[in-house]
């Protein structure tokens, strides 16, 4: 499969590059399409200078998003989407948020090891899973996930469904960034030592870094006392765990690929520099078709909704960008 994606990577490359050359107009075009793209986003750019920098990065975006969509073996369509006039690198550095432990984790129970998983689930379906939210410009994603993961364990083992602080989370759990990352595990950890998490509307989302509310902090909407880690590298274990209930994965976001990602399964090409923390709520496909349904926290307008499929039972130990390798889940007993 490495090599199919890396020949694709090469044609894509040598596409790409004889467009340019032999195509002059395409410029014209481009302005029309950035213009296009401006008014559809609400862009403002402070200067013209500034424009002209956004307009070639756009173009190049542009160019990488028509190559890949006009490639007939690929599996997903990418989108111009919010994203278009930042860089890779730009990207990366904005958004994402999950910062990998250095040393070993004591390893936990794993109270799914023996489960039968239907064939296929979509915690959306029954009620588990709050509209999708947008972290904005802050690597807050470990924050938004640990909501996801609680809010979904409230609603399986209580009945109903709360909307619940990631700021919150920001702004108390002192062994995570904020802004500049975190892990969901670390913040399962901080939620159940203070008893439980406050409402978003109580406590609400300001994409910055915040002082501790150490009066709303005690205000609970809900309540877990612990967390698992699913046994890393292990696609059937993490299957057990979702069919349960709502869980954290951990992915490397990096590349153009999954910046543009619009619809369809994603199958990379990616790594397993992990990143980047969403939450998978669900599976289903058949066949080479299967995927894990993985919310974003990155609005509705990216991907399928604020979704993306990843592939499922892709044969590789890692799964698709890691996706087994970091993934927990909190619990209520
Ligand atoms: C984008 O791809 C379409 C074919 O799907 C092609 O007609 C169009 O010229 C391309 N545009 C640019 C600017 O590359
Ligand atoms: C993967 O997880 C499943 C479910 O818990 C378990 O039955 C299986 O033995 C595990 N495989 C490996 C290689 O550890």
């Amino acid at each position: 499969m490495a090599t199919i994606f890396h020949s694709f990577v090469a044609s894509f490359l040598t596409y790409g590059l004889i467009f340019c050359i032999i195509v002059p107009s395409n410029a014209d075009l481009l302005n029309d399409e950035f213009e296009r793209w401006i008014k559809e986003s609400g862009k403002k750019y402070i200067n013209e200078d500034e424009k002209l920098k956004r307009f070639a990065i756009f173009k190049s975006n542009y160019q990488f998003i028509n190559s890949s969509n006009n490639n007939l073996e690929q599996t997903f369509k990418l989108g111009l989407n919010k994203y278009a006039d930042l860089t890779n690198q730009e990207f990366r550095a904005l958004l994402a948020g999950f910062i990998p432990s250095t040393d070993k984790q004591p390893s936990t129970p794993f109270r799914y090891k023996n489960v039968m998983p239907p064939s296929s689930i979509d915690w959306r379906t029954r009620g588990a899973v709050t509209p999708v939210k947008d972290q904005g410009k802050c690597g807050s994603c470990w924050a938004f996930v640990t909501a996801d993961a609680i809010e979904g364990i409230t609603k399986i083992t209580k009945g109903t469904l709360p909307t619940l602080s990631e700021q919150e989370l920001i702004d108390c759990v002192n062994e995570c960034q904020g802004c500049s990352g975190g892990r969901p595990d670390t913040a399962f950890k901080w939620v159940t030592k203070n008893g439980g998490i406050t409402a978003k509307a109580d406590y609400p989302y300001k994409a910055e870094n915040g002082i501790c509310d150490a009066t709303k902090v005690k205000d609970f909407a809900a309540a877990i006392t612990g967390y698992e880690d699913v046994p890393s590298g292990n696609e059937t274990a993490l299957m057990n765990a979702v069919a349960n209930q709502p869980v954290t994965v951990a992915i490397d976001s990096a590349g153009l690929f999954f910046q543009f990602y619009q619809s369809g399964i994603f199958r990379g090409p990616c790594g397993k520099n992990l990143d980047h923390v969403m939450t998978a709520v669900g599976y289903g496909g058949d066949g080479l078709n299967k995927y894990w349904i993985v919310r974003n926290s990155w609005g509705t307008s990216w991907g399928e909704n604020g979704y993306v499929r990843i592939w499922k039972d892709s044969g590789l130990r890692s799964g698709v960008c890691g996706i087994t390798l970091v993934a927990s889940y909190p619990v209520v007993d």
